[in-house]
């Protein structure tokens, strides 16, 4: 892949004034056409990835793209590799050999403009306990360089969407698993993301919480952000993205979307995306 060129995209992606469909038509008409150094830049690029923690290997050679507003679903057993791949996304970690991007920036390269980009929820939530849920949310939009002003009327929206109006100004400490799940989930969408990478962000989350929290995501998506998702709840992934990655032992198994997986599976339509999942991932197999 090249490097970034010229004008080849905004800085700012135009998902507002255009889908992404008719942008990456545009692309490749333009490069059809002779031109060079031109190419379609996803959301999220993750390009041969591998990573090693000592002798466990975590991933070896992972590749997905996302495009503005897609939800990619990123399933596989416990230890296939997910938090892994998230983490070198959420610029946390180094891959070994090979290159993730967001927008075209190398999120090791270009971290800083990379991540300029991303809300990441993590799967084990690193909290500061000693702030209040209010305290945390401010903090970490300063970190983007956002004052509380730019974010309080996303916060109040929120903080009234997730149920959590009266935990505001209450120690992170005090907080219950879903709370504070929910807490990390706003801290991500304050800083108003176009591309928001979460790690079983539904854990510990209540059925009332989690119908609210997807439907924001598709509120998001509609807009054209890009979502990358790991997730458990099979059944979730299934209503919700348009695109499903299945990864085992830090590989690329199966992807498209659910429907494509299925007949990739040959567990015909009719099968669910958990019994397709088990037949991949049971059988090892490379469609
Ligand atoms: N910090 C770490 N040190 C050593 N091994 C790790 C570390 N983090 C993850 N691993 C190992 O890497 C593999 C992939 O883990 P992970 O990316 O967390 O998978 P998933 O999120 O799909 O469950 C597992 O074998 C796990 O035990
Ligand atoms: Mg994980």
């Amino acid at each position: 892949m090249g490097k970034r060129v010229g004008k080849a995209f905004p800085q700012q992606p135009i998902y507002s004034k255009r889908s992404y469909v008719s942008y990456t038509a545009a692309y490749k008409v333009r490069t059809r056409s002779g031109s060079t150094g031109i190419r379609a830049v996803y959301a999220i690029e993750v390009e041969n990835l591998h990573k090693s923690y000592g002798s466990v290997k975590a991933l070896s050679g992972l590749s997905f793209r996302v495009a503005p507003g897609e939800i990619y679903g990123l399933i596989g057993p416990n230890g296939a590799g997910k938090t892994t791949t998230l983490k070198i996304l959420a610029g946390l970690l180094r891959p070994d050999r090979g290159c993730a991007r967001i927008y075209g920036y190398d999120v090791v390269k270009q971290r800083v403009e990379a991540l300029k980009f991303v809300g990441y929820v993590p799967e084990n939530p690193v909290l500061f306990q000693n702030l209040t849920l209010e305290e945390f949310v401010v903090f970490v939009a300063a970190l983007r360089g956002l004052r509380k002003e730019d974010i309080v009327d996303d916060l109040n929206h929120y903080l009234e969407i997730f149920d959590l109006r009266d935990k505001r100004n209450k120690l992170l400490s005090t907080l219950s698993r879903g709370m504070m799940q929910k807490a990390l989930v706003i801290a991500a969408l304050v800083v108003r993301p176009k591309v928001l990478i979460l790690d079983e962000p539904m854990s510990g989350m209540d059925p009332e919480s989690q119908y609210v929290f997807k439907e924001e995501i598709r509120k998001l998506t509609s807009k054209g952000v890009a979502i990358v998702i790991s997730s458990h709840l099979l059944d979730m992934v299934e209503k919700l993205c348009t695109r499903v990655g299945i990864i085992h032992r830090g590989k690329m198994v199966a992807e498209g979307s659910v429907e494509e997986i299925k007949r990739m599976a040959s567990a015909g339509t009719g099968g669910t995306l958990e019994e397709v999942f088990l037949k991949i991932v049971r059988g090892g197999q490379s469609p």
